[in-house]
């Protein structure tokens, strides 16, 4: 499946590119509304996006009376991204998302650097999610832990359905003339082509420790770099970055995707796929 990356489209403003996907994940909702960061909230580097949204959102009241019947008239699967400070606020979220059968999935924001208050562990969030719904929950991790692959395993054991891999890393920009940050809250979040090696590493370390399904991001750009995410062990591949410069990238990278398997004599994705398994051994941190 080619779905978008969390924050990084607005089916509501942008319902064809929305409907150019398999699935549509929407930005990420808290249990109260957020104003989000002062200004500047974006930044472009040599490398990437810096971002510093801060989670904006409407809250999950307004979501569910206003954003779903909308999402719900667009005719695309869609999935809830689901965040909080607390374990409460999760399952709090899930469980009013549970009643709901026109959410297909939930994706567990537990890696996003952008929010300042301290979250509980991710397998703690997981677990309390697990008992609040029985929709399909994907956890969306940082590649920030020292080892990514213990804490999918933890998540895994705590009743996850598969990850999202990976979310941005924490950045800054210096702004060339004043030497002050160029984001109104100092530091961002780093986006784009620089997360690519760092995002495949992830998606093999995660797919050889739990063998999960896994939606691979971070930098894809081309049907190429979709590709190389299947490879390492994606099962489906999500676009973020590559929205904001390119609407039209899910119809374009289908295409690629399509004549890069053809290039290796594969008729589908899953003979890209089975490389995982068959390197899934061999693959190396070093
Ligand atoms: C402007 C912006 C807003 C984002 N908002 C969210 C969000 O609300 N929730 C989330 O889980 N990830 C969020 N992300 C992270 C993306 O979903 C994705 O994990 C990351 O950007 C890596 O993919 P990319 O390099 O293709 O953009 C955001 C990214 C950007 C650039």
């Amino acid at each position: 499946m080619l779905l978008n990356a969390s924050g990084c489209l607005d089916a509501l403003t942008a319902p064809d590119v929305a409907r150019s996907l398999d699935a549509f994940v929407t930005k990420t909702v808290t249990p109260l509304p957020r104003e989000g960061n002062a200004p500047a909230r974006i930044a472009e580097t040599d490398v990437g996006m810096l971002n510093a949204i801060g989670l904006a959102n409407p809250g999950i009241d307004r979501f569910l009376t206003r954003n779903l019947p909308q999402l719900e008239k667009l005719g695309v699967p869609f999935w809830v991204s689901v965040g909080g400070f607390q374990t409460d606020d999760y399952a709090d979220i899930c469980s009013r998302l549970d009643d709901h059968a026109v959410v297909s999935a939930i994706e567990l924001n537990v890696s996003c650097p952008n929010v300042e208050a301290p979250v509980e562990s991710a397998t703690q969030i997981v677990a309390a999610a697990r008992l609040a719904t029985r929709k399909p929950l994907w956890a969306k991790l940082s590649p920030a832990a020292p080892d990514v692959g213990e804490v999918a395993q933890a998540a895994q054991a705590a009743g996850v359905d598969g990850l999202s891999l990976i979310n941005t890393l924490r950045g800054l920009k210096l702004d060339a003339r004043t030497l002050r940050p160029a984001l109104g809250p100092g530091q961002g979040g780093l986006s784009g082509p620089a997360l690519k090696p760092i995002a495949l590493a992830a998606v093999a370390s995660c797919y050889r420790a739990t063998g999960m399904p896994i939606v691979g991001m971070g930098g894809i750009q081309t049907g190429l770099d979709a590709l190389e995410f299947i490879a390492a062990g994606a099962q489906h591949v999500a676009l973020g970055t590559v929205l904001f410069a390119d609407p039209d990238a899910p119809a374009r990278i289908r295409m690629e995707l399509h004549a890069a398997a053809a290039e290796h004599g594969w008729n589908s994705y899953d003979d890209a796929y089975a490389v995982a398994h068959e390197e899934s051994l061999s693959l190396r941190t070093t």
